[in-house]
């Protein structure tokens, strides 16, 4: 597993980054976020609904779920809304273990590492590819306690896992290794609301040697969610995941994303 960051190369954890505004990016970074922007204009506007979703979706598992346990997977760079400060700002004592695979999210993972006292988080570099290797972790058995529910959060990375990688398997091994009562929160770029926009996005992050793949609803569904107990109100836009307004929300063809959590029996 790599740990050298190469700057002259666009990433996927860094582009995002630069969707939400952030500052940990480079140059190549940039040139491909702003190629994206030129096929999806929304895509900040909808990276920003994702990372709400995102928190919203925590705030669902502590406060109405009960889970105090997270499997971070593909957490990117640090930013607003970190799984543990949303689940600790609840209830201290969460553990998280977040994993990515991107040397810069390594080089920050400081910023992850604040937990409370009474809680625990722990970063490791690793490849979702290579789910047994991060359930192998000793670091993972060392903050989890896989007796109790776990909440697996797979946000905006499925896309990056295209169908020759075998992403339903990947999905299975790090299911099978959960308790009943344990969750899986995802969310997905989809072609459905803006076909030609999407595939130019599809285009671009694969010229910039980045696999990704864009899935239907019911593509994204079967992918991560057969098998387990969908939660209200199923797979949606990530902007119609419970919001927290009632204010104006953008267009299906703005967002392009779908989000759900679902429950193992
Ligand atoms: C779009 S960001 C999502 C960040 C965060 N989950 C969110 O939704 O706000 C995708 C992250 O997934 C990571 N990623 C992509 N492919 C991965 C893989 N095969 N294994 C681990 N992490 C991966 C990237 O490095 C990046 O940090």
């Amino acid at each position: 597993m790599k740990r050298e960051i190469n700057t002259a190369k666009p990433h996927a954890a860094r582009v995002y980054d630069f969707y939400l505004g952030g500052k940990d990016h480079f140059a190549a970074d940039r040139e491909t976020g702003q190629a994206l922007m030129r096929v999806v204009p929304t895509i900040r506007a909808a990276a920003r609904e994702n990372r709400a979703f995102l928190g919203r979706a925590v705030r669902f598992l502590v406060a109405e779920a009960g889970v105090r346990q997270f499997l971070d997977i593909g957490t990117g760079l640090p930013s607003a809304n970190n799984v543990h400060e949303v689940a600790q700002g609840l209830v201290p004592s969460c553990r998280v273990v977040y994993v990515d695979n991107d040397p810069i999210v390594l080089a920050h993972a400081r910023a992850l590492l604040t937990s409370s006292p009474e809680g625990k988080t722990a970063y490791i570099h690793a490849d979702l590819r290579e789910p047994g290797k991060i359930l192998a972790d000793p670091v993972t058995a060392a903050t989890l306690d896989f007796s109790q529910p776990i909440a697996l959060m797979l946000v905006a990375v499925l896309h990056f896992v295209p169908d020759e990688a075998q992403p339903r398997q990947i999905v299975d091994t790090l299911l099978d290794a959960l308790p009943p009562g344990s969750y899986l929160v995802a969310s997905h770029v989809t072609p459905e609301h803006d076909p030609e926009g999407v595939g130019g996005l599809e285009r671009t992050y694969q010229a910039s040697g980045l696999p990704a793949q864009a899935r239907t609803a019911d593509e994204f569904a079967e992918l991560a969610f057969r098998g387990l107990e969908m939660i209200e109100p199923g797979t949606v836009l990530v902007s119609e995941w419970r919001p927290d307004h009632d204010s104006v929300r953008p267009l299906p063809s703005e967002v392009n994303w779908y989000g759900a959590i679902a429950r193992k029996p």
